[in-house]
């Protein structure tokens, strides 16, 4: 590990990357894989996609500034207790809610156009989750199942049988998409096996046993989760076109007053090009593009010429700088704040 490498490592942490040296990734890797891999568990309804996050702040309409000028999403609906933000086709990618601090308190997730929104909800039980039925609950929503992950966040899961059909925006960065959130956690083994066991994820990377990113298609991760002393939000992320947008995207930042907190640069997990930057309400959001896609049945993502291992598989990182930026800027201080 490079003397430079400042992301905060617990203690524990430090011990299990020492564990991978001791037994070696490969080792840790079939302890960690085992059971998780796409033949078995056929029976399980998983989700297919994260289709929204809610967030509380004390200043909405700061935010949703924001978020339809500068990064460019569409507004789609404002109720007198939430603001609705979309990307793409669904109605709302974005909901932000007035609370006394900045947080993300709920994760929209959907199902297959199959599956069955009740069998699902008797899985969720099945592991002792207590669950809530919401009958038109959002917009474009008609039936929602409800039940919290182990850090309080509200999973909000649903088929998607309506859309709402706008258009991207025509002003501002305009993403994609809503990529992936990312949470700080204290038990970041519990909540990694609730993703998996309770929501279909499956594990696509682990840096040592302390951060693991998780897929629910073929994007490389959905939700990723870093240990820590506390249970809080780390980033939220959307999906840009390409370098070229990025570049862009780092401009009208600059030219908004937005400045970068760590990058542009390349992820060694995920192999994303990377930008973060701080959003109004505290909150950081990262722009990325290039993410790895995985093909599920042959277990590894799409070769492409910045991968180092051939193929590039599911495997534990090693506590490396390469793991976390390929082009050798590490992350501040500030991306932990
Ligand atoms: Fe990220």
């Amino acid at each position: 590990m490079g003397a430079n490498f400042k992301f905060r490592i617990p203690d524990a942490a430090q011990r299990g990357a020492a564990m991978v040296d001791v037994i070696g990734a490969g080792a840790l890797q079939s302890l960690i894989f085992n059971g998780k891999q796409a033949t078995t568990e056929d029976h399980m309804i998983r989700v297919k996609k994260i289709a929204h996050a809610v967030y509380e702040m004390p200043d909405v309409d700061k935010q949703s500034e924001y978020y339809t000028e500068v990064i460019g999403l569409a507004p789609t609906d404002k109720s007198k207790d939430a603001v609705y933000l979309a990307s793409t086709i669904d109605h709302h990618s974005v909901v932000l809610r007035k609370g006394s601090q900045a947080k993300c308190v709920r994760l929209g997730f959907q199902i297959g156009p199959d599956d069955d929104l009740g069998a699902f909800e008797k899985q969720i039980q099945g592991h002792g989750i207590k669950t809530q039925r919401r009958k038109d609950p959002e917009p474009t929503i008609a039936d929602m199942v409800t039940f919290e992950d182990p850090k309080g966040t509200v999973m909000e899961v649903f088929k998607r049988d309506a859309f709402s059909g706008q258009r991207f925006a025509t002003k501002g960065i305009v993403p994609h998409k809503l990529g992936h959130v990312a949470f700080f956690v204290t038990d970041v083994k519990r909540v990694t096996k609730f993703y998996c066991d309770v929501l279909g994820f499956r594990e696509s990377d682990w840096m040592g046993d302390f951060f693991s990113f998780l897929r629910c298609g073929p994007d490389h991760h959905t939700i990723n989760l870093m240990q820590i002393d506390a249970n809080r939000h780390f980033h939220t992320a959307f999906e840009l076109r390409d370098w070229a947008h990025l570049q862009t995207a780092c401009d009208f930042l600059s030219l908004n007053g937005y400045k970068l907190i760590w990058g542009p640069g390349r992820h060694g997990i995920g192999h994303n090009l990377f930008a973060y930057h701080r959003a109004p309400n505290g909150l950081i959001t990262e722009l990325f593009a290039e993410l790895d896609q995985v093909n599920e049945e042959l277990g590894y993502f799409e070769p492409r010429p910045w991968h180092r291992d051939h193929p590039q598989k599911p495997k534990v990182w090693p506590k490396d700088p390469s793991a976390a930026n390929l082009w050798g800027i590490m992350p501040p201080d500030e991306m932990m704040k």
